[in-house]
């Protein structure tokens, strides 16, 4: 048996795990705290949901789905991404639910990529979405939640990229023009494109080899051709970035890669990491999308950041990633005395809401401390003859090894005031 993970996809254990766990919390904390409220959905989905709303051109749908058929024959397709089957459940549920409607998801997608750095199979979302309104102020609060959530983690080097593509107004004429310009440039682009870029050129803007970026920086720019209700929306979300103390850079090529997007689109980039795996988040606006389902007008704005990425940049800034918290104290029993108080203790501080535990067999004192240490415990506790005939418990800080000598009965109180405070 081959005991690796599947292709493209991580084994998250400590300390890993518990890093992940924690920009889970951060991120949970984060979106509650700006009045979003947890979802889930199915990790799978109809194929038929991915195709109409992703796009029939774009690589998610035509490369990178994990469709299968069930045993009745229905295609379903794993979740490549969270927005539309968060805006489906939505439309479902249409009358019980709130406008606006603010949504957060941490969870898995799965993308059938090439693996690489930072390109997996299957990775983890943090993911928030606005339904319900058109105001560029929920945009600018989309963008600044998300810019919110790098920078509390310390992250410094990365940017805001912004643009706006337009919506069904003024987007068909640009599309028209871009392909008369990539006609005339054809020759020029990679030989995926040269074939394809009729279906949906603004592909081409998209794609990140460097002869479809030079045939890109020269081709009309959509921001040039907005209708003036995109373009008064545009200046909108950047008065609002501004008034949130945003830093952002208009990028006139960033169009994104799912075909939902209408006006806003924007990523977040960490230069220092390859531009294949730079983008930490992007999302938009995809004010089409309810009517994709069926459904009515029902506008929206989001972003998906992937978590992974996320510590990638933690960990090239040279920054401290942030973890669970650990174990407050393992309690140390020595001889069967010992050992019996040690269970009793530990249910104690559990109940008092103090992270403990003890060795479920008998080992030495030793083997026993060292233990504490794997575990990450901020303390020892150690119970023996001693301590049982003196009615208290040495406490070691396993920092330093600094001991003290506390009283048995103030132990739990004095651990859990500890915890409390941090
Ligand atoms: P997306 O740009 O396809 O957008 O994915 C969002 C983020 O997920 C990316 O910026 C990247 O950090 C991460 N990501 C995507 N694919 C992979 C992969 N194969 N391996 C590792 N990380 C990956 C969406 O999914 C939209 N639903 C975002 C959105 C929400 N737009 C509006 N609301």
């Amino acid at each position: 048996m081959d005991l690796r993970s599947p292709r493209g996809t991580l084994d998250l254990l400590p300390p890993t795990g518990s890093r992940m766990r924690a920009l889970y919390d951060r991120a949970a904390a984060l979106a509650r705290l700006s009045g979003y409220r947890y979802v889930e959905t199915p990790g799978f989905e109809a194929t038929e949901l991915f195709a109409r709303t992703s796009g029939e051109t774009s690589d998610v749908v035509t490369k990178e789905m994990y469709t299968f058929e069930d045993r009745k024959g229905r295609s379903l397709t794993l979740r490549p991404e969270g927005t539309a089957p968060v805006m489906r459940a939505y439309l479902a549920d249409l009358q019980a639910q709130p406008s606006p409607f603010k949504a957060y998801y941490l969870t898995r997608m799965y993308r059938y990529a090439r693996p690489q750095e930072g390109r997996y199979r299957e990775h983890r979302q943090f993911g928030i979405e606005v339904f319900g309104t058109e105001d560029p102020a929920a945009d600018a609060e989309v963008i600044a939640v998300g810019d919110g959530f790098l920078r509390a983690l310390g992250l410094q080097r990365i940017e805001l990229q912004v643009n706006s593509i337009g919506d069904e107004v003024c987007r068909p004429a640009y599309r028209e023009e871009l392909i008369a310009f990539l006609r005339t440039n054809r020759d020029r682009l990679t030989d995926e494109h040269r074939d394809r870029f009729e279906d949906n050129p603004l592909r081409v803007l998209d794609c990140k080899d460097d002869a479809c970026r030079a045939v890109a920086k020269e081709a009309p720019k959509i921001i040039d051709r907005l209708c003036d209700p995109c373009r008064a929306h545009f200046e909108g979300v950047q008065d609002g970035l501004k008034e949130a103390g945003l830093a952002w850079t208009i990028e006139p090529t960033l169009v994104r890669g799912l075909d939902y997007y209408t006006r806003t689109a924007f990523e977040f980039v960490s230069p220092g990491l390859s531009p294949q795996q730079a983008t930490l988040f992007g999302g938009g606006r995809y004010d089409g999308l309810a009517e994709l389902l069926g459904g009515p007008h029902v506008p929206g704005v989001g972003f998906g950041m992937g978590l992974e990425r996320v510590l990638m940049a933690i960990d090239q800034e040279g920054l401290t990633p942030p973890e669970e918290p650990g174990l407050a104290v393992f309690v140390v029993g020595v001889g069967d005395a010992g050992r019996a108080r040690t269970r009793d203790l530990v249910r104690e501080l559990r109940a008092a809401g103090v992270a403990s535990e003890s060795s479920f067999d008998d080992r030495p004192l030793k083997a026993q401390l060292k233990m504490a240490d794997r575990a990450g415990a901020a303390y020892a506790a150690i119970v023996g003859d001693r301590e049982l005939e003196a009615g208290t418990v040495t406490l070691r800080r396993l920092e330093d090894g600094q001991q003290d000598d506390v009283p048995a009965d103030g132990l739990v109180a004095r651990l859990a005031s500890e915890a409390e405070a941090g």
